[in-house]
């Protein structure tokens, strides 16, 4: 037996009311085609063949190298689909397994229990489920014996038909020449005039086996954005507990997000309000939110984020950061380093344990080790054309609101006067002061209120003001 599979991914969509494909929508950060792929990772399959609208180019970079594409130029129904997905399947492939790419929660173990069930024997095997709200779904019609008759579109139903509770999951194990003759026969005499698939699968001229899904949430599919967010709150709900019970400590799990690549060591705990995206992964010891946003970002071990949003960076052992913080791409700071209240960072580098504790923006910086920026510092990285590194050395210690205007240099151990613009370079060791002289006026205050009364009297008196 070599087996193929068809994946069915051109449908408009429609009831998304999206510019985005249906199948690139995502599940915890993952599109749903992927993770439909990924159901088949652990069959044996000889060839995969996505079916694809006319603009499937964003539908395409998903696919995998080894994965076909066949274009449907009109969408004329599941069966329509299925043919031109077949007609590009590798002719060596006797088996084939037929899935909607808008079906997220489908698993690898569902997949290999169908390809087993077909197995058995029969023309061919579909998955259904019995669910409380069938809706939508396409119901399972059976005969007196219990075998499979007909698939009913919830449109086309009559009323006694849309009682019934097992559903069509759409997914399907069958023997290609049966399918391939079926799909000849079918017509499109239904309520959308399209070639339904399940026609096909319900005249493959022999038996028709079914296979009861025993989770009913694995067969769901995502036609609107309410699917979507059962679909979301399903996936957050399995993300959860596995890491709850991988020794993650969540007070309030319902508050937690996150995306389905994410990793999290024991012993760290997630407060409410933490998003944890993309590829981020977080060391053991760590203490995160409550409120951090952190999409693709390594932390490592024992640090703590408090408020913060951070992208594409990289956290030390042993690190602080937040609350109220924000980090741009490019950012990485050694162990024990820290950026505090009211911080924006981009692009740049904290050394081991250098600390900015608040109120001030790093770009385009090296920050040396040790090093301790003073309250409201700004690195003036942009001169309106182009970028511009500064580098600030080991155990530096900068006045509150300095700015330093780069590119400029300030060498090891140096220090700055408070309110200082740093435009040149200081040596190691050396004080960089820029700002103008104090002067003091004595006596200023008694003066300027005499002056202030003498108008006032001069106005009441009637003489014009001046
Ligand atoms: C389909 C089934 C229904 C089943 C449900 C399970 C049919 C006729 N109905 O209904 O019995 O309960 O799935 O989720 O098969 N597609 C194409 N080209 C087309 C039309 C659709 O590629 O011309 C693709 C879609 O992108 C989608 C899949 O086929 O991934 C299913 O199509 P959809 O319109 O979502 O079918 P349902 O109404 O959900
Ligand atoms: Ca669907």
């Amino acid at each position: 037996m070599r087996i193929g599979a068809v994946v069915l991914a051109a449908g408009h969509g429609t009831r998304m009311r999206s510019a985005l494909p249906k199948v690139l929508h995502t599940v915890a950060g993952r599109p749903i085609l992927e993770w439909v792929l990924r159901s088949l990772a652990s069959t044996r399959l000889d060839d995969v063949v996505i079916v694809v609208g006319p603009e499937g180019d964003a539908v395409r970079r998903l696919a995998p190298p080894s994965a076909r594409l066949a274009v449907q130029h009109e969408r004329l129904g599941t069966g329509h689909a299925v043919s031109v997905g077949l007609d590009a399947l590798d002719p060596s492939c006797d088996t084939v397994i037929v899935l909607s790419g808008d079906t997220p929660l489908i698993t690898a173990d569902l997949v290999a229990e169908l390809v087993a069930d077909h197995q058995i024997g029969g023309a061919g095997s579909m998955v259904t489920a019995i669910l409380d709200s069938p809706e939508s779904y396409g119901r399972v019609v059976r005969s007196a014996t219990g075998a499979v008759e007909r698939i009913v579109e919830a449109r086309d139903a009559t009323p006694a038909e849309l009682a019934i509770a097992e559903v069509n999951a759409g997914l399907y194990c069958m023997r290609r020449a049966a399918l391939e003759q079926a799909l000849g026969r079918v017509g499109s005499g239904n309520d959308q005039n399209e070639r339904y698939l399940t026609d096909a699968v319900t005249d493959l001229g022999g038996t028709l086996r079914a296979v009861v899904s025993p989770d009913s949430d694995v067969i769901l599919g995502v036609n609107t954005r309410l699917d979507l967010a059962v679909c979301e709150t399903i996936v957050q709900g399995r993300l959860r507990r596995a890491l709850m019970l991988s020794g993650v400590t969540m007070p309030d799990p319902s508050l937690v997000y996150l995306d389905a690549e994410v990793e999290v060591a024991p012993d760290t705990i997630l407060w409410p309000g933490t998003h944890l995206r993309g590829t981020t992964s977080i060391g053991t010891g760590c203490e995160i939110g409550p409120d951090a946003v952190i999409a693709d970002t390594k932390v490592g071990e024992g640090s703590r984020i408090l408020s913060a949003n951070i992208r594409e960076s990289e956290i030390g052992v042993g690190c602080e950061v937040g609350p109220f913080a924000y980090l741009r791409p490019g950012v990485r700071l050694d162990d024990g380093a820290k950026i505090g209240t009211f911080v924006e960072a981009k692009n740049s580098t904290l050394g081991r344990g250098a600390k900015v504790p608040h109120l001030s923006y790093v770009g385009d910086a090296e920050v040396g080790d040790g090093a301790n920026i003073g309250a409201g510092n700004i690195t003036a990285n942009y001169d309106g054309f182009r970028k511009h590194r500064t580098v600030i050395g080991a155990g530096v210690k900068t006045g509150s609101d300095c700015v330093f205007v780069a590119p400029v240099r300030v060498g090891s151990f140096a220090m700055t006067g408070a309110g200082s613009i740093i435009t040149h370079d200081i040596p190691d060791g050396a004080l960089g002061i820029a700002r103008a002289r104090q002067s003091v006026i004595e006596g200023f205050t008694e003066k300027a209120e005499a002056k202030a009364r003498a108008a006032a009297n001069d106005a009441s008196a009637g003489k014009p003001a001046g």
